[in-house]
């Protein structure tokens, strides 16, 4: 067994955190062989539940599990943790405007990104499930002056695993053939999935569907909706498989890409593809103990130019709203 690993959820009493606890407590992120200690953070109100959740957790009796701490201060659940996952975010209710929304999640973001720059393990990543994803991470890098900025990411891996999903059903292809899909941008309804640089089989995924009507009305609509659909089907929201998602994101973050592959991670922005720098925006990124890369120097024609920039145009705004309420 290696030193335990001690890893904060935020949100833990929450949908998300209901599958995700389970999977981070069973060794799915670290393997068998490390240690998890969760920390686990939650609103005043909502520790009640989040007892119960660990009640279970315990009554699993995982190998994998050392500890377990709930609280509803962040300073103190984040104390010296080396993996931040912050799911916990203000859902959108009945007659909330968007500036409303962003202000609820700024506050919730501005603390937190506070007590991790103060607290934190030196070795922290922070990776951000909650929605306004992108524009919760900027927001919480920029109240971490201490933490480099690369050590913060919004996730966009559902996403990413929706496209593979997507291209598979549709080729009859098997989705562990399909390589270096990419999600460009915001999470969100703007986000662009291209297909013009993944691969089945080693050959473009975009040749062998042959069918731009099917890519443009069918492919990217799909993938960008599938939350909404799955609210309509479900009556409730994505869970496991954006909590699978995130432990996805988290485990080739801290393990790597695997070889000759490629995944989704929203990072701040260095200009790559003349995307505004300083932005959230999801890339093709590969990574390796902990750190991630822009893949460069891929071909960019029209369609996808206009795509990447109409989502780095709504991210600008996120940024600028943000910015008018002094968040970041
Ligand atoms: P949920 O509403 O079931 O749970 C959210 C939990 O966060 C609640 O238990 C709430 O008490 C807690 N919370 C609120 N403010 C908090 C704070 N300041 N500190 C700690 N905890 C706090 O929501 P669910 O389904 O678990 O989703 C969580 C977030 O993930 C939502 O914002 C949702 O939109 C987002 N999401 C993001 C996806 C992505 O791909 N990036 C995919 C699916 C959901």
């Amino acid at each position: 067994m290696t030193h335990p690993v001690k890893v904060a959820v935020t949100g833990a009493a929450g949908q998300i955190g209901y599958s995700l606890l389970f999977r981070l407590a069973s060794g799915d992120l670290l393997g068998p062989d490390t240690p998890v200690q969760l920390r686990l953070l939650e609103i005043t109100p909502a520790l009640k539940a989040l007892e119960g959740v660990v009640m279970e957790l315990d009554d699993c009796a995982f190998p994998t599990l050392h500890s377990v701490e709930i609280g509803d201060d962040p300073r103190e659940v984040f104390d010296g943790v080396n993996l931040a996952l912050l799911v916990g975010a203000r859902p959108r209710t009945k007659g909330m405007e968007r500036g409303d929304l962003l202000e609820a999640n700024g506050a919730i973001f501005t603390a937190q990104g506070k007590a991790l720059n103060d607290v934190a393990a030196d070795d922290v990543r922070i990776g951000v499930t909650g929605n306004p994803a992108n524009t919760n991470a900027l927001i919480a890098l920029s109240n971490a002056p201490d933490i480099p900025a690369e050590r913060f990411s919004a996730l966009t891996r559902l996403d990413h695993n929706r496209a593979i999903s997507q291209l598979a059903a549709r080729t009859g292809s098997a989705v562990a053939d399909i390589r270096r899909m990419t999600i460009w941008g915001n999470h969100s309804a703007t986000q662009y999935p291209d297909l013009f640089h993944a691969e089945i089989g080693g050959r473009n995924a975009a040749e062998v569907v042959d069918d731009q009507a099917w890519i443009e009305d069918t492919f990217i609509p799909t993938v960008a909706k599938r939350g909404a659909a799955i609210i309509e089907a479900r009556g409730a929201s994505s869970a496991a498989s954006a909590a699978s998602a995130t432990i996805d994101a988290a485990r080739d973050w801290l393990q790597g890409s695997p070889e000759g592959d490629w995944v989704s991670m929203a990072v701040r922005s260095d200009g790559s593809y003349g995307i505004p720098e300083g932005l959230v925006y999801s890339y093709p990124v590969t990574t390796h103990d902990g750190d991630w890369s822009i893949v460069q120097d891929l071909e960019i024609d029209d369609f996808s130019r206009s795509r990447m920039d109409a989502t780095a145009a709504e991210l600008v705004e996120e940024r600028d709203a943000v910015t008018a309420l002094g968040l970041v």
